[in-house]
Protein backbone atom coordinates (compact mmCIF):
# COMPACT_ATOMS: atom_id res chain seq x y z
CA UNK A 1 0.00 0.00 0.00
CA UNK A 2 1.29 3.36 -0.55
CA UNK A 3 -0.37 6.82 0.00
CA UNK A 4 -0.09 9.87 -1.49
CA UNK A 5 1.91 12.83 -0.43
CA UNK A 6 0.66 16.03 -0.68
CA UNK A 7 3.49 19.35 -2.07
CA UNK A 8 5.04 19.52 1.28
CA UNK A 9 8.49 21.52 2.82
CA UNK A 10 10.51 19.86 5.40
CA UNK A 11 11.91 22.13 8.06
CA UNK A 12 14.50 20.17 9.65
CA UNK A 13 16.02 21.54 12.96
CA UNK A 14 19.18 20.68 14.49
CA UNK A 15 20.03 20.00 10.63
CA UNK A 16 24.00 20.55 10.87
CA UNK A 17 23.79 18.13 14.28
CA UNK A 18 24.47 14.12 14.20
CA UNK A 19 21.63 12.94 13.95
CA UNK A 20 20.66 14.88 10.41
CA UNK A 21 24.21 14.46 9.12
CA UNK A 22 23.67 10.29 9.46
CA UNK A 23 20.48 9.95 9.46
CA UNK A 24 17.83 12.62 7.74
CA UNK A 25 19.52 13.99 5.10
CA UNK A 26 21.29 10.75 3.89
CA UNK A 27 17.77 9.30 4.14
CA UNK A 28 15.91 11.31 2.29
CA UNK A 29 18.65 11.34 -0.28
CA UNK A 30 17.99 7.52 -0.77
CA UNK A 31 14.07 8.26 -0.59
CA UNK A 32 14.59 10.60 -3.66
CA UNK A 33 16.62 7.99 -5.20
CA UNK A 34 13.98 5.64 -5.20
CA UNK A 35 12.30 7.86 -6.68
CA UNK A 36 9.86 8.67 -3.55
CA UNK A 37 9.92 12.53 -2.85
CA UNK A 38 7.31 14.52 -4.51
CA UNK A 39 8.52 16.53 -6.93
CA UNK A 40 8.08 20.05 -5.71
CA UNK A 41 8.92 18.80 -1.89
CA UNK A 42 11.64 21.42 -0.23
CA UNK A 43 14.03 20.66 2.54
CA UNK A 44 14.93 23.61 4.96
CA UNK A 45 17.83 22.86 7.31
CA UNK A 46 17.66 25.52 10.81
CA UNK A 47 20.90 25.56 12.37
CA UNK A 48 22.29 28.15 14.65
CA UNK A 49 25.43 28.64 12.76
CA UNK A 50 25.68 31.48 10.01
CA UNK A 51 26.00 29.51 6.65
CA UNK A 52 25.41 30.59 3.38
CA UNK A 53 23.55 28.60 1.03
CA UNK A 54 26.47 27.43 -1.26
CA UNK A 55 28.83 26.27 1.79
CA UNK A 56 25.40 24.80 2.99
CA UNK A 57 24.62 22.39 0.18
CA UNK A 58 28.60 21.61 -0.01
CA UNK A 59 28.08 20.48 3.74
CA UNK A 60 25.19 18.40 2.30
CA UNK A 61 27.22 16.86 -0.59
CA UNK A 62 29.94 16.07 1.92
CA UNK A 63 27.20 13.59 4.64
CA UNK A 64 26.25 11.96 1.29
CA UNK A 65 29.32 11.54 0.19
CA UNK A 66 30.40 10.07 4.04
CA UNK A 67 27.29 7.69 3.36
CA UNK A 68 27.24 6.92 0.04
CA UNK A 69 30.74 5.61 -0.74
CA UNK A 70 30.61 3.68 -3.66
CA UNK A 71 29.02 6.88 -5.59
CA UNK A 72 25.48 7.72 -6.36
CA UNK A 73 23.85 9.10 -9.61
CA UNK A 74 24.52 12.59 -10.25
CA UNK A 75 21.10 13.53 -12.00
CA UNK A 76 19.02 12.40 -8.77
CA UNK A 77 22.07 14.14 -6.73
CA UNK A 78 21.17 17.49 -8.40
CA UNK A 79 17.58 17.11 -8.16
CA UNK A 80 18.08 16.67 -4.55
CA UNK A 81 20.27 19.64 -3.88
CA UNK A 82 18.22 21.91 -5.84
CA UNK A 83 15.66 20.93 -2.92
CA UNK A 84 17.66 22.26 -0.05
CA UNK A 85 17.68 25.38 1.36
CA UNK A 86 19.07 26.83 5.17
CA UNK A 87 17.85 28.80 7.55
CA UNK A 88 20.04 30.74 10.32
CA UNK A 89 18.33 30.68 13.42
CA UNK A 90 20.78 32.16 16.00
CA UNK A 91 19.89 32.53 20.07
CA UNK A 92 20.60 35.87 20.06
CA UNK A 93 18.52 36.82 17.25
CA UNK A 94 15.26 37.47 18.90
CA UNK A 95 13.18 37.95 15.18
CA UNK A 96 14.78 34.56 14.06
CA UNK A 97 11.67 32.81 14.21
CA UNK A 98 9.56 35.87 12.49
CA UNK A 99 12.30 35.19 9.35
CA UNK A 100 11.90 32.05 8.96
CA UNK A 101 7.85 32.78 8.58
CA UNK A 102 9.19 35.55 6.29
CA UNK A 103 11.30 32.88 3.97
CA UNK A 104 8.70 29.93 4.19
CA UNK A 105 5.93 32.38 3.10
CA UNK A 106 7.17 32.51 -0.77
CA UNK A 107 4.84 30.18 -2.28
CA UNK A 108 7.01 30.12 -5.48
CA UNK A 109 9.83 28.10 -3.41
CA UNK A 110 7.94 26.45 -0.60
CA UNK A 111 4.64 24.15 -0.34
CA UNK A 112 2.49 25.56 2.19
CA UNK A 113 2.39 22.26 4.00
CA UNK A 114 5.51 22.12 6.45
CA UNK A 115 6.42 19.35 8.64
CA UNK A 116 8.81 20.32 11.04
CA UNK A 117 11.62 17.77 12.15
CA UNK A 118 13.02 18.49 15.63
CA UNK A 119 16.35 17.01 15.64
CA UNK A 120 17.05 19.05 18.65
CA UNK A 121 18.41 18.65 22.54
CA UNK A 122 15.14 17.41 24.68
CA UNK A 123 15.26 20.85 26.30
CA UNK A 124 14.68 22.73 22.80
CA UNK A 125 11.43 20.51 21.77
CA UNK A 126 8.76 22.68 24.19
CA UNK A 127 10.77 26.18 23.09
CA UNK A 128 11.13 25.55 19.70
CA UNK A 129 7.25 24.49 19.42
CA UNK A 130 6.76 27.69 21.30
CA UNK A 131 8.71 29.78 19.08
CA UNK A 132 7.05 28.29 15.75
CA UNK A 133 3.57 28.27 17.50
CA UNK A 134 4.37 32.56 18.37
CA UNK A 135 4.81 33.38 14.85
CA UNK A 136 1.57 31.09 13.69
CA UNK A 137 3.76 28.69 11.82
CA UNK A 138 2.04 25.64 13.99
CA UNK A 139 -1.30 26.96 13.05
CA UNK A 140 -3.73 24.34 10.64
CA UNK A 141 -5.75 26.55 8.21
CA UNK A 142 -5.82 25.23 4.78
CA UNK A 143 -2.29 23.28 4.78
CA UNK A 144 -1.33 20.90 7.42
CA UNK A 145 1.64 21.90 10.22
CA UNK A 146 3.08 18.61 11.56
CA UNK A 147 5.68 18.43 14.63
CA UNK A 148 8.22 15.63 14.75
CA UNK A 149 9.79 15.31 18.42
CA UNK A 150 12.64 12.92 18.70
CA UNK A 151 13.45 10.76 21.40
CA UNK A 152 13.04 10.66 24.36
CA UNK A 153 9.64 12.31 25.12
CA UNK A 154 10.63 13.06 28.71
CA UNK A 155 12.67 11.44 31.58
CA UNK A 156 9.90 9.96 33.25
CA UNK A 157 6.01 10.07 33.90
CA UNK A 158 6.15 13.66 35.22
CA UNK A 159 8.44 15.20 32.58
CA UNK A 160 6.77 13.75 29.36
CA UNK A 161 3.53 15.13 31.27
CA UNK A 162 5.31 18.62 31.49
CA UNK A 163 6.16 18.47 27.54
CA UNK A 164 2.94 17.15 26.45
CA UNK A 165 1.24 20.25 28.31
CA UNK A 166 3.85 22.12 27.00
CA UNK A 167 3.35 21.49 22.89
CA UNK A 168 -0.04 20.80 23.29
CA UNK A 169 -0.78 24.43 24.58
CA UNK A 170 -0.18 24.55 20.52
CA UNK A 171 -0.68 21.58 18.71
CA UNK A 172 -3.40 19.18 18.61
CA UNK A 173 -2.45 15.18 18.97
CA UNK A 174 -3.02 14.68 14.89
CA UNK A 175 -0.21 16.96 14.44
CA UNK A 176 2.83 15.48 16.64
CA UNK A 177 5.18 12.80 15.61
CA UNK A 178 6.87 11.16 18.41
CA UNK A 179 9.70 9.43 17.31
CA UNK A 180 10.67 5.59 18.70
CA UNK A 181 13.02 5.00 15.40
CA UNK A 182 11.98 0.70 16.12
CA UNK A 183 9.22 1.42 14.88
CA UNK A 184 9.91 2.44 11.06
CA UNK A 185 12.39 -0.79 10.98
CA UNK A 186 10.75 -3.09 8.66
CA UNK A 187 11.24 -6.21 10.84
CA UNK A 188 8.96 -4.81 13.51
CA UNK A 189 6.10 -4.17 11.40
CA UNK A 190 6.69 -7.10 10.28
CA UNK A 191 5.53 -8.81 14.05
CA UNK A 192 1.85 -7.50 13.13
CA UNK A 193 1.72 -8.71 9.46
CA UNK A 194 3.21 -12.18 10.30
CA UNK A 195 0.59 -12.81 13.11
CA UNK A 196 -2.06 -11.47 11.24
CA UNK A 197 -1.64 -12.91 8.11
CA UNK A 198 -0.74 -16.43 8.48
CA UNK A 199 -3.98 -18.85 10.04
CA UNK A 200 -1.35 -21.38 11.85
CA UNK A 201 -0.26 -18.34 14.62
CA UNK A 202 -3.52 -16.64 15.93
CA UNK A 203 -4.97 -19.94 17.35
CA UNK A 204 -1.36 -20.95 19.73
CA UNK A 205 -0.95 -17.14 20.35
CA UNK A 206 -2.08 -17.33 24.18
CA UNK A 207 -1.75 -18.92 27.51
CA UNK A 208 -3.17 -22.18 26.54
CA UNK A 209 0.36 -22.53 24.45
CA UNK A 210 2.63 -20.31 25.58
CA UNK A 211 5.13 -21.02 28.28
CA UNK A 212 6.37 -17.52 28.69
CA UNK A 213 7.97 -14.97 25.95
CA UNK A 214 11.21 -13.17 25.71
CA UNK A 215 11.74 -9.90 23.74
CA UNK A 216 15.82 -9.74 23.86
CA UNK A 217 18.04 -6.98 23.08
CA UNK A 218 21.87 -7.52 23.54
CA UNK A 219 25.21 -5.75 22.36
CA UNK A 220 29.03 -6.21 22.44
CA UNK A 221 29.86 -2.67 21.84
CA UNK A 222 30.25 -0.54 25.50
CA UNK A 223 28.74 2.29 26.36
CA UNK A 224 32.16 4.00 24.10
CA UNK A 225 32.30 7.63 24.31
CA UNK A 226 28.66 8.20 25.56
CA UNK A 227 29.37 7.65 28.99
CA UNK A 228 28.10 10.50 30.52
CA UNK A 229 25.28 10.00 29.00
CA UNK A 230 24.45 6.58 29.40
CA UNK A 231 25.20 7.05 33.28
CA UNK A 232 22.32 9.64 33.54
CA UNK A 233 19.96 7.32 31.25
CA UNK A 234 20.94 3.29 32.21
CA UNK A 235 19.80 0.74 30.06
CA UNK A 236 16.02 -0.25 31.37
CA UNK A 237 15.41 4.35 30.32
CA UNK A 238 17.57 3.70 26.96
CA UNK A 239 15.96 0.69 25.47
CA UNK A 240 13.38 -1.20 27.78
CA UNK A 241 11.13 1.76 28.19
CA UNK A 242 11.40 2.59 24.80
CA UNK A 243 11.89 0.05 22.24
CA UNK A 244 11.55 -3.15 23.83
CA UNK A 245 8.10 -1.85 25.25
CA UNK A 246 6.90 -1.15 21.74
CA UNK A 247 8.20 -4.94 20.28
CA UNK A 248 6.47 -6.35 23.46
CA UNK A 249 3.48 -4.57 22.67
CA UNK A 250 3.32 -5.71 18.78
CA UNK A 251 4.31 -9.45 20.08
CA UNK A 252 1.02 -9.63 22.57
CA UNK A 253 -1.41 -6.80 21.57
CA UNK A 254 -5.06 -7.90 20.17
CA UNK A 255 -5.71 -7.84 16.15
CA UNK A 256 -6.43 -4.45 15.49
CA UNK A 257 -9.62 -3.44 14.16
CA UNK A 258 -7.99 -2.40 10.77
CA UNK A 259 -4.71 -0.93 9.47
CA UNK A 260 -4.94 2.68 10.09
CA UNK A 261 -2.71 4.18 12.31
CA UNK A 262 -6.11 4.59 15.00
CA UNK A 263 -6.71 1.25 14.84
CA UNK A 264 -2.92 0.10 15.00
CA UNK A 265 -2.40 2.90 17.68
CA UNK A 266 -5.44 1.75 19.79
CA UNK A 267 -4.49 -1.61 19.97
CA UNK A 268 -0.93 -0.81 21.34
CA UNK A 269 -2.48 1.61 23.82
CA UNK A 270 -5.06 -0.97 25.07
CA UNK A 271 -1.79 -3.57 25.50
CA UNK A 272 0.46 -1.46 27.33
CA UNK A 273 -2.01 -0.19 29.59
CA UNK A 274 -2.93 -3.87 30.43
CA UNK A 275 0.58 -4.33 31.85
CA UNK A 276 0.91 -4.83 35.62
CA UNK A 277 2.38 -2.21 37.15
CA UNK A 278 5.75 -3.94 38.64
CA UNK A 279 5.56 -4.53 42.68
CA UNK A 280 8.29 -2.66 44.32
CA UNK A 281 8.05 -4.50 47.69
CA UNK A 282 9.13 -7.61 45.49
CA UNK A 283 10.95 -5.83 43.24
CA UNK A 284 14.21 -8.67 43.28
CA UNK A 285 11.63 -10.96 41.95
CA UNK A 286 10.51 -8.78 38.74
CA UNK A 287 13.76 -6.62 37.81
CA UNK A 288 17.09 -7.40 37.72
CA UNK A 289 20.01 -5.07 37.02
CA UNK A 290 24.00 -5.43 36.12
CA UNK A 291 27.18 -3.79 35.20
CA UNK A 292 29.80 -4.81 32.95
CA UNK A 293 33.27 -5.52 34.43
CA UNK A 294 36.37 -6.15 32.44
CA UNK A 295 36.06 -8.67 29.77
CA UNK A 296 36.94 -10.04 26.60
CA UNK A 297 35.03 -9.01 23.63
CA UNK A 298 36.53 -10.88 20.09
CA UNK A 299 39.55 -11.83 21.49
CA UNK A 300 39.99 -7.99 22.91
CA UNK A 301 40.61 -7.10 26.91
CA UNK A 302 38.30 -4.22 27.35
CA UNK A 303 37.68 -2.17 30.34
CA UNK A 304 34.15 -2.76 33.00
CA UNK A 305 31.44 0.52 33.21
CA UNK A 306 33.01 2.18 35.97
CA UNK A 307 36.40 2.63 34.60
CA UNK A 308 34.94 3.46 31.69
CA UNK A 309 33.21 6.21 33.90
CA UNK A 310 35.53 6.88 36.17
CA UNK A 311 33.21 6.80 39.10
CA UNK A 312 33.51 3.48 41.20
CA UNK A 313 30.10 4.49 43.12
CA UNK A 314 27.54 4.59 40.09
CA UNK A 315 25.01 1.68 40.66
CA UNK A 316 23.65 2.61 37.09
CA UNK A 317 22.75 -0.29 34.65
CA UNK A 318 24.13 -1.74 31.55
CA UNK A 319 22.00 -4.79 31.86
CA UNK A 320 18.68 -4.92 32.85
CA UNK A 321 15.62 -7.70 32.81
CA UNK A 322 12.15 -6.94 33.79
CA UNK A 323 9.62 -9.81 34.08
CA UNK A 324 6.28 -8.56 33.37
CA UNK A 325 2.50 -9.44 33.25
CA UNK A 326 -0.41 -8.63 30.81
CA UNK A 327 -3.67 -8.69 33.11
CA UNK A 328 -6.11 -9.67 30.10
CA UNK A 329 -7.60 -13.36 28.96
CA UNK A 330 -4.87 -13.74 26.45
CA UNK A 331 -2.32 -13.76 28.49
CA UNK A 332 -3.08 -14.35 31.69
CA UNK A 333 -0.13 -16.30 33.60
CA UNK A 334 2.41 -15.52 30.64
CA UNK A 335 5.60 -14.08 31.80
CA UNK A 336 7.21 -11.90 29.57
CA UNK A 337 11.02 -11.46 29.91
CA UNK A 338 12.38 -8.43 28.75
CA UNK A 339 16.43 -7.53 28.54
CA UNK A 340 19.10 -5.78 27.15
CA UNK A 341 22.27 -5.74 27.65
CA UNK A 342 25.53 -4.05 26.88
CA UNK A 343 28.90 -6.03 26.51
CA UNK A 344 27.19 -9.79 26.21
CA UNK A 345 28.46 -12.36 24.53
CA UNK A 346 26.32 -11.96 21.54
CA UNK A 347 24.31 -8.84 19.47
CA UNK A 348 20.88 -9.76 18.58
CA UNK A 349 17.54 -8.57 19.15
CA UNK A 350 14.67 -11.31 18.88
CA UNK A 351 11.42 -12.21 20.25
CA UNK A 352 11.66 -16.10 21.59
CA UNK A 353 8.22 -17.61 22.35
CA UNK A 354 8.37 -21.37 24.57
CA UNK A 355 5.45 -23.33 24.38
CA UNK A 356 4.66 -25.34 26.82
CA UNK A 357 5.25 -28.79 27.56
CA UNK A 358 3.93 -31.12 24.53
CA UNK A 359 1.22 -34.14 25.33
CA UNK A 360 3.74 -36.83 24.61
CA UNK A 361 7.24 -36.83 26.42
CA UNK A 362 9.36 -39.34 24.63
CA UNK A 363 12.67 -38.72 26.27
CA UNK A 364 13.88 -35.44 28.19
CA UNK A 365 13.26 -33.57 24.89
CA UNK A 366 12.84 -29.09 24.93
CA UNK A 367 9.31 -27.47 24.22
CA UNK A 368 8.91 -25.74 21.22
CA UNK A 369 10.37 -22.42 20.58
CA UNK A 370 9.07 -19.76 18.26
CA UNK A 371 12.10 -17.15 17.15
CA UNK A 372 11.67 -14.02 15.57
CA UNK A 373 14.89 -12.54 14.87
CA UNK A 374 15.00 -8.94 14.52
CA UNK A 375 18.81 -7.91 13.97
CA UNK A 376 21.04 -8.31 12.82
CA UNK A 377 19.09 -11.36 11.32
CA UNK A 378 15.30 -10.54 10.01
CA UNK A 379 14.20 -14.40 10.61
CA UNK A 380 11.08 -17.20 12.06
CA UNK A 381 12.67 -19.82 13.32
CA UNK A 382 9.95 -22.86 14.71
CA UNK A 383 11.81 -25.63 16.55
CA UNK A 384 9.94 -28.91 16.76
CA UNK A 385 10.55 -32.80 17.73
CA UNK A 386 11.27 -35.14 14.99
CA UNK A 387 12.45 -38.84 15.34
CA UNK A 388 16.07 -39.63 15.22
CA UNK A 389 15.96 -42.24 12.26
CA UNK A 390 17.23 -45.53 13.55
CA UNK A 391 15.88 -48.84 15.18
CA UNK A 392 14.82 -47.06 18.18
CA UNK A 393 11.87 -44.61 19.31
CA UNK A 394 13.93 -41.05 20.11
CA UNK A 395 13.58 -37.68 18.73
CA UNK A 396 15.48 -34.74 18.29
CA UNK A 397 15.22 -31.25 17.63
CA UNK A 398 15.31 -29.70 13.85
CA UNK A 399 14.45 -25.83 12.72
CA UNK A 400 12.13 -24.91 10.73
CA UNK A 401 13.81 -21.83 9.63
CA UNK A 402 13.44 -18.77 7.39
CA UNK A 403 15.03 -15.14 6.20
CA UNK A 404 12.11 -12.70 6.45
CA UNK A 405 14.61 -10.78 4.38
CA UNK A 406 15.85 -11.81 1.27
CA UNK A 407 19.18 -10.58 -0.67
CA UNK A 408 16.96 -9.06 -3.57
CA UNK A 409 15.28 -6.83 -0.46
CA UNK A 410 15.38 -3.24 -0.31
CA UNK A 411 17.40 -2.84 2.85
CA UNK A 412 15.67 0.66 4.10
CA UNK A 413 16.85 2.66 6.92
CA UNK A 414 13.92 3.22 10.02
CA UNK A 415 14.56 6.86 9.42
CA UNK A 416 13.57 6.76 5.74
CA UNK A 417 10.65 5.39 6.16
CA UNK A 418 9.62 7.29 9.38
CA UNK A 419 10.16 10.66 6.95
CA UNK A 420 7.98 8.95 4.57
CA UNK A 421 5.18 7.97 6.93
CA UNK A 422 5.73 11.76 8.19
CA UNK A 423 5.25 13.16 4.57
CA UNK A 424 2.25 10.73 4.34
CA UNK A 425 0.59 11.72 7.28
CA UNK A 426 0.31 8.28 9.16
CA UNK A 427 1.38 8.62 12.27
CA UNK A 428 0.94 4.24 13.12
CA UNK A 429 4.87 4.26 13.89
CA UNK A 430 5.08 7.02 16.01
CA UNK A 431 4.14 7.04 19.51
CA UNK A 432 0.74 8.10 20.82
CA UNK A 433 1.10 10.45 23.58
CA UNK A 434 -1.14 7.31 25.79
CA UNK A 435 1.84 5.14 24.64
CA UNK A 436 4.91 7.42 25.67
CA UNK A 437 3.03 7.37 29.34
CA UNK A 438 2.01 3.91 29.97
CA UNK A 439 5.77 3.12 29.14
CA UNK A 440 7.07 5.61 31.79
CA UNK A 441 4.32 4.94 34.35
CA UNK A 442 5.62 1.17 34.11
CA UNK A 443 9.07 1.35 34.14
CA UNK A 444 9.44 4.87 36.24
CA UNK A 445 9.30 2.86 39.84
CA UNK A 446 11.71 0.91 39.21
CA UNK A 447 14.34 3.79 37.94
CA UNK A 448 13.51 5.30 41.05
CA UNK A 449 14.03 2.49 43.53
CA UNK A 450 17.26 1.43 41.52
CA UNK A 451 18.63 4.96 41.32
CA UNK A 452 17.74 4.70 45.78
CA UNK A 453 19.27 1.32 46.59
CA UNK A 454 23.31 2.49 46.36
CA UNK A 455 24.40 -1.16 47.09
CA UNK A 456 27.20 -2.08 44.40
CA UNK A 457 25.46 -3.71 41.35
CA UNK A 458 26.26 -7.69 40.41
CA UNK A 459 29.03 -7.89 37.84
CA UNK A 460 29.59 -9.66 34.72
CA UNK A 461 32.44 -9.95 32.56
CA UNK A 462 32.10 -8.05 29.49
CA UNK A 463 31.72 -10.79 26.46
CA UNK A 464 30.27 -13.18 28.89
CA UNK A 465 26.22 -14.61 29.48
CA UNK A 466 23.78 -13.41 30.96
CA UNK A 467 24.89 -12.90 35.02
CA UNK A 468 23.25 -16.63 36.64
CA UNK A 469 21.92 -14.40 39.64
CA UNK A 470 19.56 -12.75 36.87
CA UNK A 471 17.46 -16.17 36.77
CA UNK A 472 16.32 -14.89 40.03
CA UNK A 473 13.29 -12.90 37.99
CA UNK A 474 12.26 -16.19 36.08
CA UNK A 475 8.63 -18.16 37.18
CA UNK A 476 9.77 -21.67 36.65
CA UNK A 477 12.67 -23.63 37.25
CA UNK A 478 13.02 -25.12 34.17
CA UNK A 479 13.07 -21.60 32.57
CA UNK A 480 16.13 -20.25 31.37
CA UNK A 481 17.58 -17.25 28.79
CA UNK A 482 17.30 -18.49 25.07
CA UNK A 483 20.19 -17.25 23.09
CA UNK A 484 20.06 -16.80 19.47
CA UNK A 485 21.02 -19.98 17.70
CA UNK A 486 21.91 -23.16 19.55
CA UNK A 487 19.40 -25.77 20.34
CA UNK A 488 18.00 -25.92 23.66
CA UNK A 489 19.98 -23.11 25.33
CA UNK A 490 21.75 -22.51 28.28
CA UNK A 491 19.95 -24.77 30.86
N1 LIG B 1 22.19 10.97 17.07
C1 LIG B 1 21.43 9.92 17.17
O1 LIG B 1 21.72 8.84 16.64
C2 LIG B 1 20.13 9.98 17.94
C3 LIG B 1 19.50 8.80 18.26
C4 LIG B 1 18.29 8.87 18.95
C5 LIG B 1 17.76 10.08 19.31
N2 LIG B 1 18.39 11.22 19.00
C6 LIG B 1 17.78 12.49 19.38
O2 LIG B 1 17.83 13.37 18.26
C7 LIG B 1 18.03 14.70 18.68
C8 LIG B 1 19.26 15.26 17.99
O3 LIG B 1 20.37 14.48 18.34
P1 LIG B 1 21.82 14.79 17.77
O4 LIG B 1 22.66 13.65 18.19
O5 LIG B 1 21.76 15.12 16.32
O6 LIG B 1 22.21 16.09 18.60
P2 LIG B 1 23.31 17.19 18.25
O7 LIG B 1 24.40 16.60 17.44
O8 LIG B 1 23.62 17.89 19.53
O9 LIG B 1 22.53 18.19 17.30
C9 LIG B 1 21.56 19.08 17.75
C10 LIG B 1 21.61 20.26 16.82
O10 LIG B 1 20.55 21.13 17.14
C11 LIG B 1 20.97 22.45 16.86
N3 LIG B 1 20.04 23.37 17.53
C12 LIG B 1 19.86 23.56 18.85
N4 LIG B 1 18.87 24.47 19.05
C13 LIG B 1 18.44 24.86 17.84
C14 LIG B 1 17.46 25.78 17.39
N5 LIG B 1 16.73 26.51 18.24
N6 LIG B 1 17.31 25.93 16.06
C15 LIG B 1 18.03 25.20 15.20
N7 LIG B 1 18.97 24.32 15.56
C16 LIG B 1 19.18 24.16 16.87
C17 LIG B 1 22.38 22.46 17.35
O11 LIG B 1 23.03 23.51 16.71
P3 LIG B 1 24.52 23.99 17.16
O12 LIG B 1 25.43 22.99 16.56
O13 LIG B 1 24.65 25.31 16.55
O14 LIG B 1 24.52 24.02 18.66
C18 LIG B 1 22.87 21.08 16.90
O15 LIG B 1 23.42 21.12 15.61
C19 LIG B 1 18.15 14.64 20.21
O16 LIG B 1 16.90 14.91 20.76
C20 LIG B 1 18.53 13.20 20.49
O17 LIG B 1 18.07 12.79 21.77
C21 LIG B 1 19.57 11.19 18.32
Amino acid sequence: MTNKIDPCTLVLFGASGNLARVKLYPGLFRLDLLGRLPDDLKIIGVGRQIVDLDAWRADIKSMLDTKFKKGYDQAVFERFIARNFYHANPPTDPDAFSKLKATLSDESVFPQNLAYFLSVRPVDFAPVVESLANVGLTQEDKYWRRVVIEKPFGTDLPSAKTLQAAITKHLKESQIYRIDHYLGKSALQNILLQRFTNTVLEPIWNNQYIDHVQITNTEMLGVGDRTQFYDSTGALRDMLQSHILQTLALTAMEQPKDLTPEGVRDAKIKLLEEIRPIPVSELEKHAFRAQYAAGNINGEQVPGYLDELGNKDSVVETYAALKLFIDNPRWKGVPFYIRTAKRLHEADTRISIRFKKAPLQINDQDQNWLIIGIQPRECIKLEVQSKIPGLDIQTRTIQLDAANRWESDDSVDAYEALLLNLMQGDNSNYLHISEAEAQWRLVDPVVKAWAEDKRPVHQYPAGSRDPLESKVIFEAEDQFWRYSIELGGDK
